[in-house]
């Protein structure tokens, strides 16, 4: 994997469709630079401001924790107390930071492709990076996960990896399906074969989880998104079966391989996607990947304020 690649200058980033493999690599090695105590200077003050209309505690806290450590000044925005909630449009939103002087901004909205309109818009110049959109794209997590597995394996090539679990309503599958792909992993499916839509056949086969759990070199779970079942699903929805047909059982953990991982973007339902006991054991690396967010956050900001020429080098 070539690691010599120039640092990146991207205007906005929303989407792993946009990114090269060497635009991911590039990322991934400044992320490594930035746990590595790389710092940067701006060239003058920064502010950055995260609007998240859904929840998220990883997402939202880790890019605060990024822009603080670039040296970037925070502007608090509360969208349940802001002008939104009165109809402003987020593009109206967008233009009035900017007016008042804020240079980027990170969204989280239940919208798939909210961010198209902004980018398009000619009097948007702020940076903005996509937080995540409805089940369409989560960059931020795809590329902290490839971080992850890079620091693991120190390649892609040949890896396996199952992505295991609610396959249709999770932006985390699209987005790593598509990067893990080009990257040159294999990719595979599990859990309920009902969310095991046509656009996921395009990238790899469905298999019973007792099938992937021993060949896998990455087992990947998402978690089973409650709020975007439907009433009658989460009516019959048990946690006990979902857990012995789909999940990591303490059984099947001893069935993976010695080096294979354990990796979930969090937030998981402990005894649901993965055996309580299994989320902290030594082959998971979970809270690796939450921390491994804020470098690759830093890494995506950096490449944002160095297209607009803020970073000192
Ligand atoms: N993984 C993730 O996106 O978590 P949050 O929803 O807490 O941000």
């Amino acid at each position: 994997m070539d690691m010599t690649t120039q640092l990146l200058s991207l205007e906005n980033v929303v989407s792993m469709e946009d990114l090269s493999v060497a635009d991911v690599m590039s990322l991934i090695r400044e992320a490594n630079d930035f746990k590595n105590g790389k710092q940067v200077d701006l060239v003058r003050p920064t502010y950055a401001a995260n609007l998240f209309f859904e929840n998220s505690t990883r997402t939202h806290t880790s890019f605060e924790m990024a822009e603080r450590k670039l040296g970037m000044t925070v502007v608090n925005f509360d969208p349940a107390a802001s002008s939104v909630k009165k109809g402003e449009t987020l593009g109206d939103t967008l233009k009035t930071l900017q007016a008042i002087g804020v240079d980027m901004v990170a969204i989280r909205d239940r919208k798939n492709e909210y961010y198209k309109d902004l980018v398009e818009d000619p009097n948007i110049h702020m940076a903005i990076a996509n937080a995540g959109d409805g089940s369409g794209q989560h960059p931020s997590q795809s590329l902290l996960d490839m971080m992850t597995i890079y620091q693991e394996f120190g390649n892609f090539k040949g890896l396996k990896v199952a992505i295991v679990g609610d396959l249709s309503h999770s932006r985390v599958a699209r987005s790593n399906m598509e990067v893990l792909t080009k990257l040159g992993a294999k990719v595979y499916f599990g859990g309920p074969k009902k969310w095991f839509t046509d656009d996921f056949a395009e990238y790899g086969e469905w298999r019973e989880i007792d099938e992937l759990v021993p060949e896998m070199d990455v087992m990947m779970f998402l978690r089973v998104q409650h709020e975007r079942l439907a009433a009658d699903e989460n009516g019959s929805f048990s946690d006990v079966k979902y857990h012995q047909q789909y999940g990591l059982t303490k059984d099947r953990e001893r069935q993976m391989k010695d080096d294979a991982i354990i990796m979930h973007p969090a937030p998981v339902n402990r005894d649901v996607e993965i055996a309580d006991e299994l989320v902290e054991c030594d082959r998971s690396r979970i809270f690796e990947q939450m921390k491994n967010g804020v470098f690759v956050r830093m890494a995506i900001i950096a490449s944002m304020l160095r297209f607009k020429n803020l970073i000192e080098e």
